[in-house]
């Protein structure tokens, strides 16, 4: 089976290509020509991995999925959320973004926060959406060197390591991403019997 995912970033691709195992061929937007950036602009993860995957299946007419994801804190109302991304502004930085959480973060007592990934699955033009959650802690100041983005400011629970600190493969099999993509793979395994 043929499918379109989202992303023209090569580790997404690859950690999904491992966790759909044989029988999938992943494509990426770029195979068909579109390289703009695909908007993005919608006020939920929800609503943004909606956002993608129709743009591509309206470009392409084929089966596609996209996802997003963000970092959800207790104590921070949610935030920062759909802005992950951007919370310290447009130029997408993390270190920009890990210092302004920690700030954030000073003096507060409750630390819990997740990281949710959303999955829209467009399969012969019908919506399908799927959840992964992790739930964990917030540090207060940042440790490891490994993954990205707010990796060595979240502990998941029940580890004691923050994802920065964990080989990929053991930060994959129980990230948020990899939990969303494991039920992407069940509901197509399940349909493709
Ligand atoms: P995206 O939807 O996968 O592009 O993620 C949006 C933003 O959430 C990223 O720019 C990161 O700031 C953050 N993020 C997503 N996944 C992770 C992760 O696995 N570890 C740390 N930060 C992440």
């Amino acid at each position: 089976m043929e499918i379109i995912f989202a992303t023209n970033n090569a580790h997404k691709l690859s950690e999904v290509n491992a966790i759909l195992g044989e029988g999938y061929t992943l494509r990426t937007p770029r195979d068909f020509d579109i390289t703009e950036d695909i908007p993005e602009t919608q006020q939920t993860l929800e609503g943004n991995a909606r956002q993608k995957a129709r743009y591509l299946y309206d470009r392409t007419g084929r089966d596609c999925f996209a996802d997003d994801t963000g970092l959800e804190v207790e104590a921070l109302d949610g935030a920062p959320g759909v802005r992950s991304a951007r919370y310290a502004g447009d130029q997408h930085d993390f270190d920009a973004n890990n210092v302004l959480l920690m700030k954030n973060m000073e003096g507060k007592e409750n630390r819990r926060a997740r990281f949710r990934t959303v999955i829209c699955l467009i399969l012969g033009g019908e919506e399908h959406l799927f959840e992964g959650i992790v739930e964990g802690e917030i540090i207060a100041t940042m440790r490891g060197t490994e993954g990205f983005g707010y990796d060595p400011l979240f502990i998941p629970e029940h580890t004691g390591r923050t994802f920065a600190e964990m080989p990929p493969e053991e930060k994959n099999h129980i990230s948020h991403r990899g939990r969303a993509v494991e039920k992407l793979a069940a509901y197509l395994h399940s349909i493709n019997k």
